[in-house]
């Protein structure tokens, strides 16, 4: 009662509330002006890169590459392999999985990070980071290489979500990609994007090895699909079935050992570092129902997609010049498009099919491995 009769006070508070607010909320506005949606050919296209290791540029070598390719060979080759991507398959979305940066050898984590994603800030096409292991190794922290991330040109990555109040690592967010402009399906994210930070080492004693994607985010993933999956199956334009996920993050998980040659399409040529115990985070994925297929890198010459309990567990492929690597066996990268149906009233419906192949960073860039991870009519049920 006190309170309401102290109108000044009061008023100064609203006043300092309103100014605090206001600096927020413009900030978000400018990040939705970015607002992500399908294309009016009714397809999504993503560029996944997987372990840059980018270190100080032109001085840092080449790793596991022929005799013949060691001369003249350094980070700028990444960088070239990149920028000839993104010519190729003019993306709508780049997603860098982590080991951005090779910390150890970088001299400045600034630097090499904004020479790292340099190429992609240059197209002027969105792109988000999560973080690897090697990320912090060099002059910035984990929290550090996540702060500095987001400042940079055109990104849409996150420190963290600012619905989570407690949550482990950095660089733990979600992306929602709206349906065509114009079609029925404009004010609802049709397909979405989760990105996780994995990682680096355990910090438990007693568990060697490898980190992994902890209760606080699995729990922050959980209330994010439940909430994105009741705002698609409510109205206007309530719809039966969730909208597909794709969830992107650094280390693979203990699951991706589950495969070999007879249910995998890519090679397996090392073993799958995960860490040594298991998360539950494939189960929690599982029983959330959005999550058609998850991407990962880490082991820069294993670059399989196999699917398990209807997710598909996928490796970007090596793509990093001062990464270790197989001498003869190109870097790659992944694409995966997702497309819309079409429909005769409105234009575009909702995602009908997910496909993926990688290129080669050979002379032309060659596609291999083309295949459809996820549709409609043949796996959800
Ligand atoms: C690295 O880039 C240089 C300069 O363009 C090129 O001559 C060389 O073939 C590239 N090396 C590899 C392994 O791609
Ligand atoms: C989407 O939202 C806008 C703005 O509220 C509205 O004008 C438009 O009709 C909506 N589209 C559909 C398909 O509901
Ligand atoms: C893949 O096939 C092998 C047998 O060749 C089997 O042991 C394994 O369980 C299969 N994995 C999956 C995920 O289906």
């Amino acid at each position: 009662m006190m309170v309401h009769r102290k109108k000044k006070p009061a008023l100064v508070i609203v006043a300092v509330l309103t100014l605090l607010c206001i600096a927020p909320t413009l900030a978000v506005n400018a990040k939705q002006e970015r607002k992500l949606r399908f294309r009016q050919n009714g397809e999504f296209k993503i560029l996944q890169v997987a372990d840059m290791h980018f270190a100080n540029g032109k001085t840092t070598p080449c790793l596991d590459v022929l005799p013949s390719q060691v001369a003249g060979c350094s980070d700028l080759n990444t960088t070239a392999f990149i920028n000839r991507m993104i010519s190729a398959e003019k993306p709508d979305l780049i997603v860098f999985t982590g080991d951005n940066i090779f910390g150890f050898d970088a001299t400045d984590a600034a630097k090499s990070l904004n020479a790292a994603f340099a190429p992609a800030i240059a197209s002027n096409i969105p792109w988000v980071a999560v973080l690897g292991n090697h990320d912090q190794e060099s002059t910035l922290s984990r929290e550090g290489v996540m702060k500095h991330i987001v400042t940079l040109k055109n990104t849409l990555s996150q420190v963290n979500p600012s619905d989570a109040h407690i949550i482990d690592g950095f660089g733990n967010y979600n992306l929602e990609i709206g349906g065509v402009k114009g079609s029925g399906f404009e004010n609802k994210s049709v397909l979405n994007l989760y990105f996780l930070d994995s990682g680096d080492y355990s910090t438990v004693p007693s568990v060697p090895g490898y980190g992994w994607i902890k209760p606080s985010q699995q729990f922050w993933f959980e209330q994010t699909s439940a909430r994105l999956q009741r705002a698609y199956m409510s109205k206007p334009a309530a719809q039966k079935a969730p909208a597909p996920g794709l969830v992107y993050f650094h280390i693979p998980l203990p699951e991706f050992a589950y495969f070999d040659q007879s249910n995998f399409t890519g090679v397996r040529q090392e073993g799958i570092s995960s860490a040594s115990v298991n998360s539950g985070f494939f189960t929690t994925m599982v029983a959330a129902g959005d999550v058609k297929a998850v991407f990962t890198g880490h082991d820069h010459v294993n670059d399989f997609c196999g699917r398990l309990t209807g997710i598909q567990l996928c490796y970007g492929g090596g793509f990093g010049y001062h990464a270790y690597g197989k001498a003869g066996w190109e870097r790659r990268a992944r694409v995966v498009v997702a497309s819309l149906e079409k429909t005769e009233k409105r234009g575009w419906g909702d995602v009908k099919s997910i496909k993926t192949w990688k290129r080669l960073d050979d002379e032309h860039l060659t596609g291999v491995d083309g295949h459809v991870l996820w549709s409609k009519t043949s796996s959800d049920s």
